[in-house]
């Protein structure tokens, strides 16, 4: 028999990182983090001075492209974006194919992923200007394929993009416009969603970028790594946190009630955990969670829901968790996604959307790491090892001797 152990041996040394913990996986001048100060930092600016002055397009330029745009710049950009905002009428009727209750990721993540068989010139990538029409198409085509999901999901016509709206604003009228009744976006509503995306645009290597490159690094079409990602996120130890916590503060129900699920939350025999608490990176406040938890107050107060009952019940769960022993010693603090649904709820967006609104945003970092990793000459193929802890080598027995 063959000696597994002494075969590793024989391949020399390697590390064994479940959970990636301390294993970095590439080189990336995007995005910092201090997790144990609680500093984000994309392209070297802080996100609080991003949140306060930028929109969610000139992030993503940065991000992509490394330095703020010119104005000029920022214009052929924006123009470029809206030109790419339609989707191609086949690619709607696709939609018909999916029970009306198909939960919208599991839409996404099918309809991204056909992008790849209306544009399959595989090697146009090898050319930075396709690959920036790449970049630009998914972008802009995003929220148009997440509105197409949305209105299959309740039965109403599809709305087509209207460029003259920005971005959110258009996204939102995809959303709530129908044909029979006047629309207009409300700005407060464009701007809350304006500013969650920059929150959302990007987080290095995550567990969805993370899956992007990977695939990437294949040579895929690059709108199956995109699709890959929406897969990754959906789950609720990542972007469907959002959707899992608005869920668990329905599930409370009552301020009564916290103290009841913060035991929950403790006890090690109990699957139940804080959702929109702890982070792998963050062992101090997510400085995104600090912005939007300020923000949720102020957007709750302009749309005149600021006495919205969830958000006193959010706010009293995080005051009783921060100031119990189990959190405290863990380092668990709100995420991004403690309040993010608050105000997505507030906008109007339905629980089942809000992840789809986190791919939307999130679409922006998978892009700028892809861009980053083909457009580097020493990219490799990603292929981590394993510790096999299978059986050694044995004979076949056929099966009237088993
Ligand atoms: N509630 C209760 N206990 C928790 C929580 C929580 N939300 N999060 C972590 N813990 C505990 C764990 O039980 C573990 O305890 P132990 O040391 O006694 O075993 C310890 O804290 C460390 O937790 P891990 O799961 O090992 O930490 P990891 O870094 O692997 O996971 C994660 C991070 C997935 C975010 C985790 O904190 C979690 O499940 N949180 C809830 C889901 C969530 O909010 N996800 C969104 C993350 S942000 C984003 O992706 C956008």
């Amino acid at each position: 028999t063959v000696d597994i152990g002494s075969l590793y041996k024989q391949e020399g040394i390697f590390t064994f990182d479940p959970g990636f913990t301390s294993t970095a996986s590439c080189k990336s001048a995007i995005t910092y983090i201090d997790g144990e100060n609680g500093v984000l930092l994309y392209r070297g600016y802080p996100i609080e001075q991003l949140a306060e002055q930028s929109s969610f397009l000139e992030v993503s330029y940065l991000l992509m492209y490394g330095e703020l745009p010119s104005r000029e710049t920022m214009e052929s950009f924006k123009n470029s974006i809206l030109y790419h905002t339609m989707i191609n009428e086949s690619l709607l009727r696709f939609f018909n194919g999916f029970h009306y209750d198909a939960h919208p990721m599991a839409m996404m993540t099918g309809v991204v992923g056909s992008l790849s068989a209306f544009y399959h010139d595989q090697n146009a990538m090898r050319d930075p200007n396709q690959r920036d029409v790449f970049a630009h198409r998914i972008i802009a085509k995003m929220p148009t394929i997440a509105a197409a999901a949305y209105k299959h999901s309740i039965g109403q016509p599809f709305m087509y993009p209207q460029n003259h709206l920005g971005y959110c604003s258009n996204l939102l009228h995809m959303f709530f416009s129908v044909p029979a009744e006047a629309y207009s976006p409300d700005p407060v509503a464009a701007e809350a969603l304006d500013l969650l995306f920059i929150l959302h645009a990007d987080h290095e290597q995550n567990a969805s970028t993370s899956t992007v490159r990977l695939a990437g690094s294949t040579g895929t079409n690059p709108y199956a790594a995109i699709a890959s990602g929406i897969t990754a996120l959906w789950g609720p130890a990542h972007g469907g946190a959002n959707e899992a916590v608005l869920d668990m503060l329905h599930e409370i129900g009552d301020v009564k009630n916290i103290p009841k699920y913060i035991e929950k939350a403790k006890d090690k025999n109990d699957p139940f955990r804080l959702m929109g608490f702890g982070h792998r990176v963050y062992k101090n406040y997510d400085p995104r969670a600090k912005i939007i938890r300020e923000m949720c107050h102020k957007v709750l107060k302009r749309l005149g829901k600021e006495n919205d009952p969830l958000l006193e019940l959010a706010m009293e769960l995080e005051h009783i968790a921060l100031n119990d022993d189990y959190f405290v010693e863990k380092k668990l603090y709100p995420n991004v996604d403690f309040y993010s649904g608050i105000i997505y709820k507030a906008l109007g967006i339905p629980v089942s959307m809000f992840t789809v609104m986190f791919a939307i945003a999130r679409t922006v970092g998978w892009t700028a790491h892809w861009l980053e990793m083909v457009g580097d000459p020493a990219m490799r193929i990603g292929r981590p090892r394993q510790l096999y802890v299978g059986e050694g080598q044995r004979d076949y027995v056929p099966v009237d001797r088993r």
